[in-house]
């Protein structure tokens, strides 16, 4: 990866009708994933998500549970954010439509819009979709009915208020063509090209307070609210907080939306041709991901629907769920959700290749360390040396392109070649052989670092389990400190010395001197008897003269000092960890 960049990365705000599921859960991993990813890079990242709490559906869903649409958005909300809370995603932001900070940007957007002369009122009648919240043209229509929900429309004939985006097909057409990577991947920057084939209508962004309450109001005339795409795209500019404030010009430059397949139209026109209207700059890249299905032909022992497979984060924990849903679909492609093929990556590839991997690796490098004089690296400890730094190219190429399932083969071919090494290399029979202590440590070092490596690489994708690897990689380094109770049998002043104590500590089996500074806040006589903290490991040194074998451990702050002693009696010698 290349110079410390920014970086603001959205996921679609989803709507409150709905409790979170595995759709939601998988745009969000992966935006997180991302978000890790270029926090690890080094990058400035800004990280947002939230909710969509307005319109027709909300109301509707409201109306059913009997509660006010804002309780009832309140309470969803709440569980999108402990959902995410659960699932450890580590958003900068999370943003609510119905919060005044939103409210405000999309009113000044709006009121702009009007008075450039973008958006004017007109008379429009259509087969109307409550489900989908919009009209269908005739064209659309599948046996009079929602091509989607495949349910009657109504006929509304009503006066609202629209907005001139057929103005701006050209512009678009030829944005998109200039940039081919504006909308990826390329399937979905096809759609689009050929959905511009036809002539773009303009873009009706009201409802009738009359037929829906629950919306923004819109600042030219009240007797109207904002229909919710209009209302609902905005919250990527005004969780900055719109244009003007620092944040908004510091991280829109670099924005790059990530959605489903599913609200890929309203994305990849509306919101370009909404943002070009409004004089600001477009999204750099629309990243754009397939649809899980469930429950398709013969899934029998498997998950029923997107809440149960939600679920088996529980079951099956964080990083088990985050590997799946990242390893198992391609971005861009539909994939098949099933507990089996859950169950089978995880057996596989967290298990046994990665399981065994760090358990072989710790077991040795917790028995061995990685001390002693090491051997000249021979063939084999530069092939991982190698293979470590290709995989981390090909990890960087493919996250550049949210090919998450491609970065994580590109870990686990690396995860295999060092397994083959540890098989190649048979640490254990080295061990046994006094002569080979230095090839030893060198294969444990070669261990060590491929740990090292893999903490940090698998940090975006599997947090939990990184976090313990880096962990047991560091303390196969660190040099090891022991430390022990011991009990001060005797204390007294170093001669000519204002701060030293020499004191004399029982280990239990032995005595030692250990020498403190510590005589100016502790008398000789009130440490005897004390049970204290000690680092039994260190070189001997000589302290104003006197010879000291240890350390005592002791706290200070602002002038203050105080020894370790313990809560509760232990024998002198007892290992402290
Ligand atoms: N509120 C709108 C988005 C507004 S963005 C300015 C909305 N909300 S939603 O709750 O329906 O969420 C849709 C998104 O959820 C999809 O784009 C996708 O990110 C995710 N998914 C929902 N079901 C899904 C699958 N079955 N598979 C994969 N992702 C899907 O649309």
């Amino acid at each position: 990866m290349t110079a410390r960049s920014t970086f603001y990365l959205t996921t679609p705000i989803y709507y409150v009708n709905a409790a979170p599921h595995l759709g939601h859960a998988y745009t969000t991993i992966i935006a997180d994933a991302m978000a890790r990813y270029r926090r690890l890079a080094g990058d400035d990242v800004w990280f947002l998500t939230g909710t969509d709490e307005h319109g027709d559906k909300i109301a509707q869903a409201a109306a059913r549970a009997g509660v006010s649409p804002q309780a009832y958005a309140d309470e969803i909300s709440s569980a999108f954010r402990a959902a995410w809370g659960g699932l450890g995603i580590t958003h900068n932001d999370f943003i609510r439509t119905t919060e005044p900070r939103h409210q405000k940007v999309v009113q000044a957007i709006l009121q702009a819009l009007r008075d450039a002369g973008e958006i004017y009122l007109d008379k429009y009648g259509g087969n109307y979709c409550f489900g989908c919240e919009r009209f269908y043209t005739d064209k659309e229509i599948v046996d009079g009915k929602c091509p989607d929900h495949r349910t009657p429309l109504t006929y509304i004939e009503e006066e609202n208020y629209f907005f001139k985006m057929s103005k701006y097909q050209g512009w678009l057409i030829e944005h998109i063509e200039r940039h081919p990577d504006f909308i990826r991947p390329e399937r979905y920057r096809n759609e689009i090209l050929g959905f511009l084939r036809d002539p773009l209508q303009d873009l009706s962004i009201s409802r009738p307070r009359t037929r829906l309450e629950w919306g923004i109001p819109l600042p030219f005339d009240d007797t109207y609210v904002t229909y919710v795409w209009f209302d609902a795209l905005i919250n990527y500019v005004s969780a900055l907080g719109g244009p003007g404030d620092a944040r908004f010009e510091k991280f829109w430059p670099h924005v790059q939306h990530l959605i489903g397949k599913d609200i890929l139209k309203p994305h990849a026109v509306y919101w370009p041709c909404m943002l070009k209207a409004a004089g600001l700059p477009v999204y750099t890249h629309l990243n754009v991901h397939g649809y899980w299905n469930i429950g398709g032909g013969k899934m029998s022992k498997s998950v029923g629907n997107v809440v149960e497979a939600l679920a088996l984060k529980d079951r099956y924990g964080n990083d088990a769920f985050r590997y799946f849903v990242m390893r198992e679909m391609a971005f861009g492609l539909d994939a098949a959700f099933s507990e089996e093929a859950f169950v089978g990556r995880l057996n596989a590839d967290l298990a046994n290749d990665l399981g065994n991997l760090v358990a072989r690796a710790t077991t040795l490098l917790a028995g061995f360390g990685t001390g002693g004089d090491a051997g000249a690296p021979d063939a084999g400890d530069q092939e991982v040396a190698r293979a470590a730094a290709e995989a981390r190219r090909l990890v960087d190429a493919a996250m550049e392109e949210f090919a998450f399932q491609r970065a994580l083969a590109e870990i686990w071919a690396f995860i295999g070649a060092v397994n083959r090494y540890v098989d190649a290399t048979q640490p254990w029979a080295l061990a046994k052989a006094p002569a080979r202590r230095g090839r030893l440590a060198r294969v444990l070092l070669t261990l060590a670092d491929a740990l090292q490596w893999l903490g940090i690489m698998l940090g975006p994708f599997l947090p939990d389990a990184a976090a313990k690897i880096r962990v047991a990689a560091g303390d196969a380094r660190a040099p090891r400190v022991e430390l022990r109770v011991a009990e001060v049998v005797a204390a007294e002043p170093v001669p000519k010395s204002k701060k030293l104590l020499k004191l004399t500590v029982s280990l239990g089996d032995e005595q030692r001197t250990m020498v403190a500074g510590i005589a100016e806040h502790y008398a000789p006589a009130d440490l005897v008897g004390k049970k204290v903290v000690v680092v039994v490991n260190l070189e001997p040194a000589k302290l104003m003269g006197v010879e000291s074998n240890g350390m005592v451990l002791a706290g200070s702050a602002d002038g203050k000092l105080a020894i370790l002693t313990l809560d509760r009696d232990l024998p002198p010698g007892a290992k402290v960890r």
